[in-house]
């Protein structure tokens, strides 16, 4: 089996390799089961966020959601959008699939997931879990009322980055310091789950592991909904990583690109070590 473990590479985006700040961050774990407890010194993480592994299942078997299959709504088909789907109507969850083209550009990845093609107006009616993963700079263009129809409590999931100088140009906004997921949900209307944002697409294929496999990777998430951030975290168990609390929205910029956990391959002690050193300054590749 390849090591996973405190690789770091190219950035999920596409480019480099960043640097790391300095806080003091304690982890430990509480049993060797189920639960691993982190906590954060920084004054605006909630008491105790937490790092769970789920042992005894394996990657690509439904857990204890009771099994059961969610509707879930996936607008953007692209690198990630379209590994989700793959990954997630794998896992037997009913998916709806939108891009900005159209159902009748969906056919294929259709065709090979069983995923229902939808517009991106459509893609959120009825789901209990919704993932927007759009360009930065597409998100103001998405329908307006998008979630007027989603399952009452509906996770939605950022998987969101800003990327100014190659992308999504200026937007003033973040640059003065609002974390980028929360400058998405103010266009979306409601809040999101950060997450997938530093997790290289091509990984949520290739390198989901069993829980408990001592190489298996976590992802942060963050998010102010604890009941959406929870769905969330079961989800991604499911699909074969470990999970780590990154807190709520104001705290997300610690998993933005160019900070250490950006693209991080590895288990949850080290993502949360990599949360904790994280700088609020944004390097100069990442301003306009
Ligand atoms: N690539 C990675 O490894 C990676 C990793 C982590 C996070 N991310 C982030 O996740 C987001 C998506 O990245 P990606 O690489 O998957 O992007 P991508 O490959 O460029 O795909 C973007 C998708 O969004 C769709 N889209 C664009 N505007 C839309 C609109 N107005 N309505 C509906 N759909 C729209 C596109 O539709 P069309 O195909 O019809 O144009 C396309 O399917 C970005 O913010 C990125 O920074 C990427």
């Amino acid at each position: 089996m390849r090591s996973h473990r405190s690789q770091r590479s190219r950035r999920p985006g596409g480019a480099r390799d960043h640097s790391a700040g300095r806080l003091p961050w304690a982890v430990w774990r509480t049993t060797p089961s189920r639960s691993e407890q982190v906590t954060g010194a920084h004054r605006n993480r909630p008491a105790s966020p937490g790092v769970w592994h789920r042992h005894g299942d394996t990657a690509g078997t439904s857990p204890d959601l009771g099994g059961s299959s969610m509707k879930i709504g996936i607008i953007g088909a692209g690198n990630i959008g379209g590994n989700l789907t793959r990954r997630l109507t794998a896992l037997g969850h009913d998916v709806s699939v939108a891009n900005s083209r159209g159902p009748h550009t969906l056919a294929e990845l259709a065709a090979e997931t069983g995923a229902t093609p939808v517009t991106a107006a459509e893609a959120a009616r009825g789901a209990e879990v919704v993932v927007v993963t759009v360009p930065l700079k597409a998100v103001p263009d998405l329908p307006s009322g998008l979630f007027a129809e989603a399952a009452p409590g509906a996770a939605v999931i950022d998987t969101g980055n800003y990327y100014p100088k190659e992308r999504d140009g200026r937007i003033a906004a973040i640059e003065a310091g609002l974390p980028e997921s929360r400058w998405t949900e103010q266009h979306l209307g409601h809040p999101v789950v950060k997450a997938f944002n530093g997790t290289y697409a091509q990984d949520i294929l290739e390198r989901p592991l069993p829980a408990g496999h001592p190489e298996r990777m976590a992802l942060p998430v963050a998010g102010d909904d604890e009941a959406a951030k929870e769905t969330v975290r079961r989800l991604i168990d499911e699909l074969g990583f470990d999970t780590v609390d990154a807190g709520g929205i104001d705290e997300s910029w610690r998993q933005q690109p160019a900070t250490p956990v950006y693209g991080l391959r590895a288990g949850a002690e080290a993502v949360a070590k990599a949360l904790a050193e994280a700088s609020r300054k944004r390097p100069a590749a990442f301003t306009a």
